[in-house]
C-alpha cells in the first residue's frame, strides 16, 4: 500500500536540494570556473598523506570491525559482512562529495585535499565491498543454480550486485597510476563514469536484500530522502558542468529531457519503495 507518507523523502530531498543551492549562492561560489585556492601550509601534511592515511584507516577497519562483533559475544561472520556491505555504499557516496563540492563550493580550502584523497576513498570502498560480496558469494558455494534458487527477487539482486562488484574491481585496478596514465584522461575519465552505473545496481541490491528499507520508518525516510538527495545534485552539477561547455541547442534539449527523465524515475522509485 502506498500514502501520503511515500512523498516525505522527495519532500525532504527538495527541502535539502534548496537549501544547498541557496547556502552555495550565498558563498559566491557557484561557478566551477572559480580558481580552486591550494591547501593550507597547516594541512599540506595531511593533504599529502591522504591517501596513506585512509588506506591504513581501511586496514585498521576491516579487522576492528570483526574484533568489534565478535566482543559482543555472537558469532561475528554475518554482523561483520553486513556492516562491510553499509560500509562500502557509505564510501561510495562520500566518492562523490568531492565533485559536487568543486560544483557548488568552489572556492572551499579543503577541495584540493577532498579530491587527491577520493582516489583512495574509492578503493578503500572497493575493498570493503569486495569483502562482503565474496564471503556471501562463497556462503552460496559460488554457484549460479544456487543463487537461483533464492525466493523472488534476490537471485537478480545479487546477480546485479556481482556486476556492480566486478565494474568496481576494474575502477580499483585503473587507479593504479601506471594504468590510468596509459589509458590517457579522457578514457580513464569516461571509464570511471561506469561508477553511476554501479550505484544503480546497489541500490537495486540494497533494497532488496535489506528489507528494513522497505518497511516504513523513520530510518528508511532518511535513506530514501538521501538518495533522492544525491541523484537531485548529482543531475544539478551535471547540468551546470554541461552548460559551460559549447553545445547544440539539440544537444541541450536531449541532455536535459535525459536528466529529466532519471530524475522521474527516482522519485516513482522512492514513491513505491516504502511499503506502508
Ligand atoms: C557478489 C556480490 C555480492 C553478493 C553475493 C552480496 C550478497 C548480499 C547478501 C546475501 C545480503 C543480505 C545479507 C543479510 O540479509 O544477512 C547483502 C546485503 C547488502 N549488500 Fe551485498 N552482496 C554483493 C555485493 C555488494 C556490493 C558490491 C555492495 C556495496 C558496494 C553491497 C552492499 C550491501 C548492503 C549495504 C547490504 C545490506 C546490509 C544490511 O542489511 O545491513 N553488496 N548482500
Amino acid at each position: 500500500m502506498v500514502s501520503i507518507l511515500n512523498f516525505l523523502p522527495i519532500f525532504l530531498a527538495i527541502i535539502l536540494i534548496l537549501i544547498l543551492n541557496i547556502t552555495s549562492k550565498k558563498f559566491k561560489a557557484y561557478k566551477q570556473t572559480q580558481e580552486a585556492k591550494p591547501t593550507p601550509k597547516s594541512i599540506q601534511f595531511l593533504h599529502t598523506h591522504s591517501r596513506k592515511i585512509i588506506y591504513i584507516l581501511t586496514i585498521l577497519s576491516v579487522i576492528g570491525i570483526y574484533f568489534f562483533y565478535a566482543a559482543t559475544g555472537r558469532d561475528p561472520t554475518k554482523d561483520t559482512i553486513n556492516t562491510y556491505g553499509v560500509v562500502a555504499v557509505v564510501l561510495l557516496f562520500i566518492t562523490l562529495i568531492p565533485g559536487l563540492l568543486q560544483v557548488y563550493f568552489a572556492g572551499f580550502i579543503l577541495n584540493p585535499l577532498l579530491v587527491y584523497a577520493r582516489k583512495a576513498i574509492g578503493v578503500s570502498a572497493f575493498m570493503f565491498a569486495f569483502f562482503h560480496g565474496l564471503r556471501n558469494l562463497i556462503a552460496y558455494n559460488v554457484s549460479l543454480t544456487t543463487i537461483l534458487s533464492l525466493p523472488g527477487q534476490r537471485p537478480l539482486a545479487i546477480i546485479l550486485a556481482a556486476i556492480a562488484l566486478v565494474i568496481l574491481s576494474l575502477l580499483a585496478l585503473t587507479s593504479i597510476t601506471k594504468i590510468e596514465k596509459g589509458m590517457g584522461y579522457k578514457k580513464w575519465k569516461w571509464f570511471h563514469r561506469t561508477i553511476y552505473i554501479v550505484f544503480v545496481l546497489i541500490m537495486f541490491h540494497i533494497f532488496i536484500m535489506a528489507p528494513k528499507l522497505q518497511l516504513l520508518s523513520s530510518f528508511s525516510i532518511v535513506v530514501n530522502s538521501f538518495i533522492v538527495f544525491f541523484v537531485l545534485i548529482e543531475i544539478e552539477a551535471t547540468s551546470i558542468k554541461f552548460r559551460q561547455k559549447e553545445r547544440t541547442k539539440l544537444q541541450n534539449i536531449l541532455f536535459h529531457i535525459f536528466l529529466a527523465g532519471i530524475i522521474v524515475f527516482t522519485f516513482y522509485q522512492s514513491y513505491v519503495w516504502i511499503k506502508v
